[in-house]
This record gives C-alpha cells, sequence and structure tokens, in this order.
C-alpha cells in the first residue's frame, strides 16, 4: 500500500460511492484484495456480497494481486482496427503468458483494455501507467524489455478516466495511474 489506510475518509458512507470507492482502493493497492472489499463494506455501511458483487461485475477491477508491473494492451474498436490483437499477440508471445495471467516470476502481469480513451493514438499499450501510442508489433520488444520509467513508482492504480469525488478531487477508473494522470507516447523507441 502507498496511500494512507483512509482512502475511504473522502467518501461519505453511502452506498451510491460504491463504485468510486473501489477504484480509489484499487488505486491505493493495485488490486482488490479481500480485506480492501471489506474495508468499502464497512466504510459505506454496505452488504459485503453486494460489494464483492459490484467488484466482480466490472471487468476493470482486480481481484487477485498483480505482477510488479502491468501491462495492459487496448483491443477496444480503434485498437483493433488498427492492429491492437496482433500487438497483443506480439506481448502474449514476448512474455510466454496469456492476457489476464502473470508470469511466473510474478514481474509482469498482461491485461486487455477494452479502451484506454487514446483512440487516437491507437493501437495502445499502457505500461504500469503509461501509455504508447501507435504501437508496432516490431517495437513491442523492445517496448516490454524497456526499464520502468523512473517518474512511476511499482504501486498505485488505474486510471485513464477519472469520476469525481465529494472533495471535488478526481479518481482514476481504468488504464492508468490515475491521480497523477495517464502519460502518452508514441512508441519510438
Ligand atoms: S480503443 Fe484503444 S484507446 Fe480507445
Amino acid at each position: 500500500m502507498s496511500e494512507p489506510a483512509d482512502a475511504l475518509s473522502r467518501f461519505p458512507r453511502e452506498r451510491t460511492w460504491l463504485l468510486p470507492a473501489l477504484h480509489a482502493l484499487q488505486h491505493r493497492d493495485r488490486w482488490l484484495s479481500p480485506a480492501a472489499l471489506e474495508e468499502a463494506a464497512d466504510h459505506l455501511r454496505v452488504p459485503r456480497s453486494e460489494v464483492y458483487g459490484v467488484a466482480t461485475h466490472y471487468p476493470e477491477f482486480r481481484l487477485t494481486r498483480p505482477g510488479r508491473r502491468v501491462v495492459r494492451v487496448c483491443v477496444g474498436l480503434s485498437c483493433r482496427v488498427r492492429g491492437g490483437l496482433d500487438v497483443l499477440a506480439a506481448c502474449e508471445r514476448h512474455l510466454g503468458i496469456a492476457a489476464g495471467a502473470t508470469t511466473t516470476d510474478g514481474a509482469v502481469t498482461l491485461e486487455r483494455l477494452d479502451c484506454a480513451f487514446d483512440c487516437a493514438m491507437a493501437p495502445v499499450v499502457e505500461v504500469e501507467g503509461e501509455h504508447r501510442g501507435r504501437v508496432e508489433v516490431g517495437a513491442v520488444d523492445a517496448l516490454l524489455d524497456a526499464p520502468p520509467h523512473p517518474a512511476l513508482s511499482p504501486s498505485g492504480g488505474e486510471g485513464s478516466s477519472h469520476l469525481p469525488l465529494p472533495s471535488g478531487e478526481r479518481v482514476g477508473v481504468r488504464g492508468s495511474r490515475g491521480f497523477a494522470g495517464s502519460r502518452v507516447a508514441q512508441a519510438g523507441l
């Protein structure tokens, strides 16, 4: 955990804040552990079964601990028509795992992304919250072998789009390190 345990203190104790609260917890922990789900249930006074139901319904929530590095390949429509599935296949070959899995050494988790909200830069690959646009299959090996960007810590969560908090802050909902905002770059490695 990289943020204080009061990640939920910004949220009114009302069930209507369940989704943003889960996003905030995932941002904090990088996944939703059973303890985090209980934390949300306790804070919002929502039955645990309901919290679990919401967390399992939305594919952007990660219910298993990810690898030290998370790579997400966008397979939304814009990216598909520009070769996103080929890029995903190249990532799978390079890492030796299928999308949704983590390498056996726990180094990398590979995920599919429905839309990285950078459609003009399709196809997009997100590495630890940093978007790479117009990725070509031939650039995948170098992209995945590149060292982590020093500005990006190994913790933190999701979110190239953002939901408003009661305080006026915004919480990321998918795709990158939401609170810091996403970083977009062409894959000119
Ligand atoms: S479909 Fe890939 S960024 Fe939108």
